[in-house]
């Protein structure tokens, strides 16, 4: 029997099969020529969806808005401030009433909970724009970049997440790592190591698709013969401005330099979800700088601009990798 997604949230990845996972992919691939090729796919004219953003976004926000329109539906975006929910309306009403309105809900927000609450009440698909546990919709751009520079052929190839390996999105790494048979190497200090309840639900995972799930404290050791070298901002959204002392002091052994990338793969390329703090040209990037002396954080301005950076090409991958997403899940 074929994939059949119709109807299904899209909250986290542990509750899709490899296949599932698979099939979501080439559904992208086939979006993106669609797209490059200047070919109309209104294939959900009619059908409208709604985004919740309790958080800020450029990416997620713009490639919902631009995946639904592609795909003919009418799109609602609602900003942190800018609904009832939570403040005069509890998560199971507003459920209730968007269910009513539209054929499908984005939410981004802080807990996961949050995501699955609106999920079991509305009764329309929900897609998990990133929560404090997991960022899945962002694992499909990071896998369909992966494939586009190794041939499609990423089974056996390592990926290592430097940084805050515990954050919403080395887990997804770790599950979509393990889901697909890619080697998911974590790196950072003791205190940032994902959690183990991740650990323990992806390793049985691994071992049944062929690959490993590595933990280390060693930069120079995890990135030796690498494929992929993925990072992220050191300070998640939600989190509260005082952790930066201690993150900064924590995480600057593991900023992704040229250094570390030439120990990899002749072959390797960088990946940062974004946005990124590769120099002061934000405000909190210069902030930093005048508070910690710090000018680039997680990674080198050099590896970001270099040759092996392919974030573009990843950013560019969250529309078609969503738009896959909602029509696989509403047609
Ligand atoms: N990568 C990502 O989710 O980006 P935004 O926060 O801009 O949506
Ligand atoms: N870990 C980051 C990802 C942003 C896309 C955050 O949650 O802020």
């Amino acid at each position: 029997m074929g994939v059949n997604l119709s109807g299904r949230s899209f909250l986290r990845l542990l509750d899709f099969s490899t296949e599932e996972i698979e099939y979501l992919l080439k559904l992208s691939r086939n979006f993106k020529d669609l797209k490059r090729t200047g070919t109309p796919h209104r294939y959900l004219e009619g059908k409208n969806i709604v985004l919740l953003f309790q958080k800020t976004s450029t990416r997620t926000r713009c490639a919902f808005e631009v995946g639904a329109m592609d795909l003919g539906m009418g799109v609602t975006y609602l900003d942190p401030g800018s609904s009832q929910m939570g403040k005069k309306e509890s998560i199971e009403d507003t459920a209730r009433v968007l269910g009513r309105m539209y054929d499908g809900i984005e939410f981004r927000g802080f807990a996961q909970e949050d995501v699955e609450e609106l999920a079991a009440k509305s009764g329309v698909p929900v897609w998990n724009g990133l929560t404090d546990l997991w960022h899945p919709t962002q694992m499909l751009a990071d896998i369909l970049t992966v494939q586009e520079n190794f041939n499609y052929d990423i089974k056996g190839k390592t990926l290592v997440f430097m940084g805050d390996a515990k954050n919403n999105v080395a887990r997804s790494l770790m599950v979509v790592c393990a889901k697909l048979g890619m080697n998911f190497v974590a790196c950072g200090p003791e205190e940032c190591m994902p959690a183990s309840d991740v650990i323990e639900a992806c390793k049985p995972i691994a071992e049944a698709n062929g690959c490993t799930i590595t933990l280390t404290t060693d930069p120079k050791a995890a990135c030796t013969g690498a494929h992929v070298i993925y990072t992220d901002v050191w300070v998640s959204m939600g989190e509260p401005d005082e952790v930066w002392t201690e993150r900064i002091n924590q995480l600057e052994a593991y900023r992704v330099t040229q250094e570390l990338m030439d120990l990899a793969d002749p072959s390797a390329i960088f990946l940062h979800c974004l946005p990124s703090f590769h120099d002061t040209n934000t405000t909190i990037g210069a902030d930093i700088a005048k508070k910690f002396g710090v000018t680039e954080m997680e990674v080198t301005d050099e590896v970001f601009e270099g040759p092996q950076s392919k974030v573009f090409d990843e950013a560019e991958n969250r529309m078609h990798t969503i738009k896959a997403v909602m029509y696989a899940t509403l047609k």
